[in-house]
């Protein structure tokens, strides 16, 4: 569904709800280790901690990804097939992909489609880019390929499409489903279509953990806050001070792992799934992997899911790579 420009604050419906609950049961249910799943992240509270993350000294992700697409955005363009339209799998803050836009629409008028399921992502992008001269910006509010495969739909005769993959989003799929999700991605494409995919790499560990642990306790309240989500939205007793935030690196994944620790032994009731957990003392729920590559490492996993890469650019501050490739 294509979303109108400027979207009301569309009140949880009951099916969202439903879903988020039956998420949240089955992930809180595993015999081993609980895990929530890290979309539910981004409500209003979580988007708002995340764009103060990003402005911390300690998490350089995204600054990085916005000095490359500063220094390269006319290069990267000057490599794209014309005419191309641009699909933006998470809109984001639409920050970034103003950089490319502006690039891009030197060269043609641009059609532009964010996809995200976030409803109040897409009204953020929309107040950054809906005023740009010879852009026209068009939203979905759906997952990334239900929205991209609409996106394809409306593709013209000879248009091709560029597909931007943005935050290192890419990173939060273990690596089986990374590979999963882009060969998906490739499947939806042509032949000459292309995908911006930007990828942190990998670094000093000391690095990572403060960047996913720093010491304000923005990401530990970023974190914290799905517990506060669940209960706003679905009527839980989550007591936020007996939980802290840690984030450890696994060296075999070469990722972060970030976790809700219970500090206590402790039960939890979430009325809209009529359900009780119990937490033993210590004992982590597992809210969101972030995957560190290295730069072969991209272009393998490009490789192996239908792509061939044309170009890797690198941030000299903080190793993250901007990979452009071309569908095969
Ligand atoms: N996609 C971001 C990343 O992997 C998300 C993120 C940053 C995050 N800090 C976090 C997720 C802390 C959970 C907890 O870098």
């Amino acid at each position: 569904m294509a979303s109108a420009p400027r979207m009301a604050r569309a009140s949880v419906s009951p099916a969202v709800t439903a879903e988020f609950s039956s998420d949240v049961v089955v992930g809180l249910s595993h015999a081993g280790q609980k895990e929530l799943p890290s979309k539910y992240l981004y409500d209003e509270v979580g988007s708002a901690l995340f764009d103060v993350i990003c402005l911390l000294p300690e998490y350089g992700l995204s600054r990085a990804g916005m000095r490359l697409l500063q220094r390269d955005s006319h290069e990267i363009v000057s490599l794209l097939p014309a005419p191309v339209l641009v699909a933006e799998l998470g809109s984001g803050s639409g920050q970034k992909t103003r950089l490319l836009l502006q690039a891009l629409s030197k060269r043609q008028r641009v059609n532009y489609y964010p996809i995200d399921i976030s409803g109040s992502a897409l009204s953020r992008c929309q107040q950054e880019i809906g005023q740009m001269d010879r852009v026209s910006i068009v939203g979905f509010e759906s997952a990334y390929l239900d929205g991209l495969q609409e996106v394809a739909a409306r593709r013209r005769d000879e248009e091709r499409i560029l597909v931007l993959f943005l935050g290192s989003t890419i990173g939060n799929f273990d690596r089986p489903a990374g590979d999963q999700f882009l060969r998906e991605v490739r499947r939806i494409l042509s032949e000459g279509d292309a995908l911006l995919l930007a990828t942190d790499l990998e670094k000093p560990i000391e690095q990572l953990l403060l960047a996913y642990d720093d010491p304000a306790g923005v990401t530990a309240a970023f974190n914290l806050n799905l517990l506060a989500r669940i209960n706003r939205e679905l009527g839980a007793d989550f007591d936020l001070r007996q939980f802290e935030h840690t984030a450890r690196y696994d060296e075999c994944e070469r990722r972060v792992e970030m976790h809700l620790r219970s500090k206590v032994w402790q039960r939890v009731t979430i009325q809209a799934a009529a359900q009780r957990f119990y937490l033993r003392e210590g004992e982590t729920i597992w809210t969101e992997s972030s995957h560190k590559y290295s730069p072969p490492a991209v272009v393998e996993m490009g490789e192996r899911t239908g792509f061939r890469c044309a170009q890797q650019w690198f941030d000299a501050e903080w190793p993250f790579a901007q990979n452009l490739f071309f569908v095969v």
